[in-house]
């Protein structure tokens, strides 16, 4: 497979106490930093904002790939471009015509990719696949770490990998949830591109060597 898979943990299953020591860790082992925002409206569960993407942004080079759970993302984006976010995935479900933050996101320099939810099928999202560097498809439910993989990502991964390619574009796929040394493969076999790790990676034992275990099984194939 000639598409790098990149694996990007996810800070809401780390020690918040601890934030910095932890990402320290895994750092060089890994190619991205996912960060959850949820604002208790969207999702039950809130988690951080801006100034905490702000504390991040001065303790590490990773990139910052932000995760919108939130109602309203466009009134966050410039906020969250001044905290140091490199880029923002927004919700199809909660920006039915999500043009105006596409278009505001390249204003401002952040890169923008779209998240469907479990139920929602691929076609929300494929009208703009082109305006778009990311394709992320949820398989929790959104609000929580720690859920069970839904096995019905894989056919929806599938399709955006033919849809993807057969317009030959260079959008990637991310999934998000779940994913461990079990669901990392068939993810990959699917057509994914970004693998988000949260639970399999920062609750592990030993989140160095987890990281390297997901990898080898990313890279086999
Ligand atoms: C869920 C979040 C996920 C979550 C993944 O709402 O979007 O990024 O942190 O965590 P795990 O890997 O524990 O499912
Ligand atoms: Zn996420």
């Amino acid at each position: 497979m000639d598409r790098p898979a990149r694996i990007a943990p996810s800070i809401l299953a780390a020690d918040f106490g601890r934030l910095a020591d932890e990402i320290d860790r895994i750092a060089p082992s890994v190619d991205l930093l996912h960060v959850d925002v949820m604002d208790g409206h969207f999702v039950p569960n809130i988690s951080l904002g801006p100034p905490v993407i702000s504390s991040l942004d001065r303790c590490t080079d990773l990139y910052l790939d932000c995760h919108l759970m939130i109602t309203d993302p466009l009134a966050y984006l410039e906020p969250l471009k001044a905290a140091g976010a490199d880029g923002v995935t927004v919700h199809i479900e909660a920006v039915p015509d999500p043009m105006p933050v596409i278009g505001e996101a390249h204003v401002l320099g952040l890169d923008v990719g779209l998240v469907i939810n479990p139920p929602t099928p691929v076609s929300a999202i494929e009208p703009y696949l082109g305006e778009v560097t990311l394709a992320v498809v949820m398989s929790v439910h959104p609000g929580y770490g720690g859920q069970e993989f839904l096995e019905e990502a894989l056919p929806k991964i599938e399709v955006l990998r033919e849809i993807i390619d057969s317009r030959a574009l260079s959008t990637d796929i991310e999934v998000d949830g779940g994913i461990d040394l079990r669901t990392a493969g068939p993810a990959r076999d699917a057509g994914a591109d970004v693998f988000v790790a949260g639970t399999s990676v920062f609750r592990a034992h030993d989140p160095v060597l987890a990281v390297e275990e997901l990898r080898t099984i990313l890279n086999q194939g």
